[in-house]
């Protein structure tokens, strides 16, 4: 009898070391993306054809895929997340999600200043001034810190001070200015809403083109995306406003990304080493300038957009990725203090 237990025992052991390697073989890589862009579904596509390994993609809102990833523990099958903005990058690494990841090519190909150890930015995306024409003279709005100036009291749309996009950006002025000039700009900013904070990037813009307000800050792919419609009110909207890039006598235009690493857990590190890597392919790369109008971390890949074009070259801020991170904590206490909600 316990003879036979032990055989069976065996056998279970056996089967779950047979399933367990079955599955790190298998030619599959599990992303859990963040990423809300139709276009990515061509990027994914084209790994597969040319490495043979599947991409399972599961999409979540940022937050919920964080928590989905903590949740299912060392059973979790993903392998590589993906998500947008530096302070939620920051956050999957703080939670101890993300594994330390060494690849020459991926520290070839990424400037030092968009990676940290285990995470990397694989795309670019300007936080710039939008400004109705005739009504602000863009002299008045060259700098991020113009905003706060009282002139512009009673003209400023802003989307919420909790949003990830203006978490980073109040970060990097607290990274360059400390953060008592950080705490003055934000309720310099308060000051001049011309209405509670509501919406996203877009609903910004086009309220400063229906004349609700004459300065907001806007993600440079919404631009972009808006640039490249077709639709006649969209067409109107841009007729309507300037962009403005901000800070460029000085520290430069913030930047955020988009980027992601690999889970601690992955059950398949091998196939998700190689996809990260893919990421940073010229053929990858030009896919995030050309599908969502953002910039690729590689330098020197050629590019087909011609919106990006039109928008022109820019000096951007240089300010480490990892620093927007740590000062992200301190940014949303500023900002409820500030009042900008
Ligand atoms: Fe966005």
């Amino acid at each position: 009898m316990q003879l036979a237990l032990l055989r069976s025992f065996i056998a279970c052991a056996l089967a779950s070391a047979f399933l367990a390697s079955a599955q790190a073989q298998e030619k599959v890589v599990n992303l859990y993306s963040a990423r809300h862009y139709q276009t990515d579904e061509a990027l994914y596509s084209s790994f597969t054809r040319q490495t043979g390994i599947t991409v399972k993609r599961i999409e979540g809102k940022e937050d919920e895929l964080l928590e989905r990833i903590r949740n299912e523990g060392a059973n979790s099958p993903a392998d590589v997340l993906l998500t947008v903005d530096a302070a939620r990058l920051a956050v999957a690494h703080e939670m101890g999600l993300l594994a330390p990841v060494r690849s020459k090519l991926l520290e070839a190909r990424i400037p030092a200043h968009l990676r940290t150890d285990d995470w990397f930015a694989f795309s670019l995306r300007a936080r710039v001034i939008v400004y109705a024409k005739g009504a602000v003279d863009p002299q008045e709005v060259k700098n991020y810190g113009d905003l706060a100036n009282p002139r512009l009291r009673g003209k400023l749309c802003s989307r919420s001070g909790s949003h990830p996009y203006n978490l980073s950006l109040l970060a990097s002025i607290i990274a360059h200015q400390g953060e008592a000039k950080a705490e003055e700009w934000a309720r310099g900013v308060v000051a001049n809403f011309a209405r509670a904070p509501k919406g996203g990037d877009t609903d910004q813009i086009r309220a400063v083109a229906a004349g609700e307000c004459g300065v907001a800050l806007a993600n440079t792919y919404y631009l972009a995306r808006l640039m490249r419609s077709d639709k006649p009110e969209d067409r109107k909207t841009m007729e309507r406003i300037g962009v403005v890039w901000p800070d460029q006598k000085g520290s430069g235009t913030h930047v955020n990304v988009s980027g992601g690493g690999m889970l601690k857990t992955a059950p398949h590190k091998e196939a998700a080493l190689k996809f990260l890597e893919y990421l940073a392919s010229d053929e990858a790369q030009r896919h995030f300038a050309d599908g969502n109008n953002e910039w690729p971390v590689v330098a020197g890949v050629k590019l087909g957009n011609p919106a990006l074009e039109e928008l022109g070259t820019f000096k951007a801020d240089k300010l480490p990725v990892g620093s927007l991170a740590t000062y992200r904590a301190k940014a949303q206490l500023i900002f409820d203090r500030s009042g900008y909600r």
